[in-house]
């Protein structure tokens, strides 16, 4: 009699919590969908500066989902990580990596400068000085039948390897990458 009853409770109580465990991790296992969009023709993009698209990282959520992305050609005479098909053209996110705040490039300085708390970056979208902990995040791109395209974001550390994006205020350099690992829900990277 005790088997069955305390049986039976098992089963309720199961009935009542797994539904709830999956609705809880079960977006932590979900890949979010990404998009190449086109931003432009290579000759829309120099070298030497940025050039600002606004673009769609998440979708359904109106301009929300939008941000802006700062968009140059490759310069091997500076941008020294190795090359591949996805990176002939550097594109940075706005998003500062100490807390978020939207950072703005300023020409003549060749700097990024954050608004909040005086973070500043680069000219490549490393960090230069104040408080954030790792580069600037940058955004896969190609060149699809002519077209420069943008893909998904991805995380960098201080020698520009890649990672799967992180949020800001997760350093990538030593221990940080293993204090902070990949979510499953954010780790894409295109295959082709
Ligand atoms: S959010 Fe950019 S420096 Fe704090």
């Amino acid at each position: 009699m005790n088997l069955i009853t305390n049986g039976a409770g098992g089963i309720a109580v199961a009935a009542m919590a797994l539904p709830a465990l999956g609705f809880a991790i079960g977006p932590v296992f979900s890949r979010e969908p990404f998009s190449w969009q086109t931003i432009g023709v290579p000759g829309d993009f120099p070298k030497s500066t940025y050039m600002t698209r606004v673009i769609q990282i998440v979708q359904g959520i109106g301009e929300a989902g939008y941000t802006t992305a700062y968009v140059r050609s490759r310069d091997p005479s500076i941008d020294t990580e190795p090359e591949d098909q996805y990176n002939h053209f550097v594109a940075l996110s706005s998003r500062c990596m100490h807390l978020g705040c939207p950072v703005r490039f300023v020409q003549a300085a060749e700097r990024f400068i954050c608004p909040c708390h005086g973070g500043v970056y680069d000219f490549r979208g490393m960090v230069a000085g104040g408080p954030p902990v790792r580069p600037l995040d940058r955004f896969y791109t190609r060149v699809e039948n002519g077209y420069v395209q943008v893909g998904p974001r991805y995380s960098v550390n201080s020698e520009l390897r890649r990672f799967s994006p992180r949020d800001p205020g997760e350093p990538l350099d030593g221990i940080g990458q293993y204090l902070y690992p990949a979510r499953f829900s954010t780790s894409q990277i295109p295959k082709s």
